[in-house]
């Protein structure tokens, strides 16, 4: 293992690259109050809270809603938004923000909540529906100014430039990338991520380290990226236990907020891989929350994935609190899986698919359904085919 620790870094000079992120972040406890300054610092007069309504009946708005209204912003607020949002819903709430006339978006929630924000502010300029924007850079205008507030600590997406919407014609998961889904200011308050159930924090957590995991080894990783997404790996090793077994330990929920975020900074340079690829399909054919299906499908890939660099996965083996010395480089990365799977024990997740009750007859179904993916096969650190696919799904039954 020396070889790795002498190593100074695995940032290649001959690789350009470029980091994305919001224009400004905010962090701390409290910090929720300051949504209304920031608000009026964008100029804005009328201001749409787009949130959903566990996140209104959690008590979360008001703080935000006083805030704007201290600072004499007209607030509307659509509460409409649904788990893993549909297209339509997206529209919906466009409709509400041009009818409104309202000149900035605020979202407020999960990544449901967050998505749908970015998808109504790029709507609120741009004509159309949002399946007309799936695809990379499709996005003619900015959109309105928006801030964006998470509740959860698992999606990243208040500093993202992606969104990611259910088309439910075709009962699959659509992407819309573009520089204009990046927010103006993203306002991260642990305090707002107090009253999330265990399960809740589990399973958002998880996605949070799957993006960081995934960022760190994907063959698109920068110097950026990488820097962010081993803090954020270990991280959640060490604080995503504490805040499941103690929701209102307020240093374990803030370390949880920093660490989502910064996986989020991470992927949207470094990018995603296998795990989110394979775990869509578990959202639209059985309802498991998206941190849940990637939950599962994380220690499958990443054995799978291993030899495809084995000392970025020491290296998430150490970060996560492993003992390394002295063992070879390939037994070092197998500590990165034992890891994962003693952390998913710990925040009991099971991640095997028969415990689900998924019958082994739905093979096909999830080939068929991973494979429309395979956009994100292309950063992961191995080459996957269709059989190897299937291989995958086989093991995590
Ligand atoms: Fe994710």
């Amino acid at each position: 293992m020396a070889a790795i620790r002498e190593k100074r870094s695995y940032y290649e000079a001959d690789k350009v690259s470029v980091f994305l992120s919001p224009n400004k972040i905010i962090v701390g406890k409290g910090a929720a109050q300051q949504v209304g300054k920031e608000a009026k610092a964008l100029g804005s007069k009328r201001a749409l809270i787009v949130t959903d309504p566990g996140v209104v009946k959690a008590g979360l708005i008001g703080v935000i809603e006083e805030s704007l209204k201290s600072e004499r912003i007209k607030v509307g607020i659509f509460d409409k938004v649904e788990p893993e949002p549909p297209a339509r819903i997206v529209d919906e709430c466009a409709q509400m923000v041009q009818e409104g006339k309202y000149d900035l978006i605020v979202g407020v929630g999960g990544g449901s909540s967050l998505d749908t924000a970015k998808g109504a502010a790029i709507l609120a300029t741009n004509k159309g529906k949002v399946l007309d924007y799936v695809g990379v850079d499709t996005v003619p205008k900015r959109g309105l100014p928006k801030i964006l507030v998470p509740t959860t600590a698992g999606t990243g997406s208040e500093v993202t430039r992606v969104f990611v919407i259910t088309d439910e014609a075709e009962n699959t998961k659509k992407v819309v990338y573009s520089n204009f889904n990046l927010a103006d200011v993203a306002i991260l308050d642990p305090l707002l991520t107090l009253s999330m159930p265990p399960f809740v924090t589990a399973d958002t957590g998880l996605d949070a380290l799957v993006h960081a995991i995934e960022a760190f080894v994907s063959v698109n990783a920068t110097p950026f990226s990488d820097i962010l997404a081993i803090e954020a790996i270990s991280l959640i090793a060490h604080n995503l236990p504490v805040a499941y077994a103690k929701g209102n330990d307020i240093e374990a929920r803030y370390n949880m907020l920093l660490a989502a975020n910064i996986a989020g900074l991470a992927f949207t340079s470094g990018g995603l891989g296998a795990v989110h690829g394979l775990a869509y399909v578990l959202g639209t054919e059985y309802h498991m929350s998206h941190g849940r299906s990637n939950a599962i499908m994380l220690p499958h890939v990443m054995k799978f994935n291993l030899i495809g660099n084995l000392p970025k996965y020491a290296k998430i083996a150490e970060a996560m609190g492993e003992e390394i010395e002295g063992l070879s480089l390939y037994e070092a990365a197998q500590k990165a899986v034992e890891a994962v799977e003693k952390l998913l024990n710990a925040v009991n997740i099971p991640y095997r698919l028969s415990e689900y009750k998924i019958p082994k007859s739905d093979l096909p179904k999830l080939v068929e359904g991973g494979m429309k993916q395979a956009r994100l096969f292309v950063p992961n650190p191995r080459d996957l085919s269709e059989e190897d696919v299937r291989k995958i799904y086989e093991e995590a039954f």
